[in-house]
């Protein structure tokens, strides 16, 4: 029986890894997510298979077993149902935190259990590695719980400010030591007391949300990417903890990878990871921001059109607008229209357009985009100077001169796409409304630029129908 368990842990391994080096292309990204679905589900299986874990865990309450996997599952199929793709930020930060709380549930049963059997107790290294564990899922859990009430925008977790003060990162140390110290304490002297037990994780808990609600919404992705992180590593942990291969590897493939997009994405806000868990993003910058000067020019979309279908080469821009709208149809039937005409047609991709990574990718790829028509920033900046039309899609803080120009602002430094630098620039977006960032954009003002009012999908009906009328 022991040899089938490894066996099937390997396989499970195996479709996580196989199912990972799919997602990371847009084309195969869907295929990728089924694949690692199919091996959480032979994991979850087998343990019905085999009920002795290790020589001290065994599961056998099947009734506790399937009620829990109909309840969780039936959360998460209507929650993946439902779920708007502008909120999965949101969904991923919550069930990353159960991944953490699950960790942290596995590490207290672990810790309170009485091993009246001295030999099948676990050793000091093994409870270090449980309290280890608890502590980071418990950050993970609370924190990405706070992560997905700045997201969702519940009142209480508005205004990030009321959750800054003086000396709140000494405090916020004192906490975490404090933690460490009781952890320490419970597995040196292998204590199974409840008490002590519940004050460490009251003070890990603490710990996590202490950590996030201070940091402003517009650095919540990232920060859910490291609770991601966390939570990987808290499951491998606890794998060591269990003797669980699968735990163990699919614990380090979400710790590393996780890590490593943390990194990513604070690179391309250039940003370090300190500064966006200990700054708040609207704090940074040096001073009063430059004033905006120039005029919002409007465009109807039939004039707008005209200028689209004799143009010889449009960069579109994509941003957080195109996918609120859904336009990523649209704006590839009407890029098909253009490329009949015979113009040169590209998507520029900012890494961190729209609200997680990936998002403009998998947008287009969804729209049937070929991907050889999509370039990101660094393929793409020298090019703009030679485009006809740059076409931005609900984009602003990715398209903001302000980063490059700007000393005071908040975003100066953060790589940008250099739209402003095209011939002609068209904007669709609905109003006068600001980017994640909260600041006004000059680019909107530039001579060159031409506001095109409207929500994205409608606006770019009317685009198409416009070309189309002119044969
Ligand atoms: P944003 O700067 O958020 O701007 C989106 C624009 O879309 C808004 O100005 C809005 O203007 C417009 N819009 C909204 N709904 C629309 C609709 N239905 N039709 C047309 N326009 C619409 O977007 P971005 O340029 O993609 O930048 C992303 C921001 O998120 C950056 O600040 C980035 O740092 C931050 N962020 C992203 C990530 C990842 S991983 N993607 C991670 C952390 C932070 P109106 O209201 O006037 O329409």
């Amino acid at each position: 029986m022991g040899y089938l368990i490894e066996t099937v842990y390997f396989l499970t391994a195996a479709l996580f890894i196989l199912g990972l080096k799919r997602m990371s292309h847009p084309t195969t990204a869907r295929s990728g997510i089924i694949w690692a679905g199919y091996g959480m589900v032979l994991a979850t299986v087998v343990s019905f298979v085999h009920p002795q874990i290790t020589a001290h865990v065994s599961v056998t309450n099947y009734a506790l077993m399937l009620i829990a996997i109909a309840i969780g599952g039936a959360i998460a199929w209507y929650g993946a149902k439902k779920v708007a793709m502008t909120a999965m930020p949101q969904m991923i930060a919550i069930y990353n935190g159960m991944g953490g709380g699950a960790a942290a549930a596995i590490a207290a049963v672990e810790l309170l259990k009485d091993h009246g059997d001295k030999a099948t107790a676990p050793g000091t290294s093994v409870l270090i590695m449980a309290v280890a564990g608890a502590l980071i899922g418990a950050v993970s859990f609370s924190g990405s719980v706070v992560a997905f009430g700045k997201l969702q925008e519940l009142k209480f977790f508005k205004d990030d400010a009321k959750f800054r003060f003086t000396g709140q990162q000494k405090v916020n140390l004192a906490i975490f030591a404090s933690a460490v110290l009781l952890g320490l304490i419970v597995a040196v002297s292998h204590s199974t007391s409840g008490p002590l037990i519940t004050l460490f994780f009251l003070l890990a808990l603490a710990f996590g949300a202490m950590m996030a609600l201070p940091i402003g919404g517009a650095d919540m992705p990232v920060v859910i990417s490291l609770f991601n992180a966390f939570t990987g590593l808290a499951v491998a942990l606890e794998g060591f903890v269990l003797g669980n291969s699968a735990m163990i590897i699919a614990g380090i493939i979400v710790g590393s990878s996780g890590t490593l997009l943390t990194l990513m994405m604070a690179k391309a806000m250039n940003r370090s990871v300190s500064n966006v868990l200990f700054s708040n993003w609207a704090a940074l910058g040096t001073g009063e921001a430059q004033e905006v000067t120039g005029s919002l020019k409007p465009m109807e979309p039939q004039d707008a059109a005209i200028q689209m279908a004799y143009a010889s080469k449009v960069i579109i821009v994509p941003g957080y607008g195109m996918a609120v709208a859904q336009a990523q149809h649209k704006i590839w039937e009407m890029c098909k229209l253009l490329i009949e005409r015979g113009a040169t047609v590209k998507f520029a991709i900012h890494p961190v357009a729209g609200r997680m990574p990936g998002h403009m990718n998998v947008l287009l790829a969804e729209a049937g985009v070929p991907y050889d028509y999509i370039t990101d920033i660094d393929e793409i900046n020298e090019e703009f100077a030679t485009a006809d039309v740059a076409l931005v899609i609900g984009a602003n803080d990715v398209v903001n001169p302000a980063a490059r120009n700007d000393k005071s602002s908040p975003i100066y430094g953060m790589p940008i796409l250099n739209v402003d630098y095209a011939k002609n620039v068209q904007v669709i977006k609905r109003g006068k409304g600001v980017g994640f960032a909260g600041i006004e954009n000059a680019l909107f003002f530039a001579d060159n630029t031409r506001m095109v009012y409207g929500d994205a999908q409608k606006v770019v009906a009317a685009l198409i129908q416009g070309i189309k009328e002119l044969g």
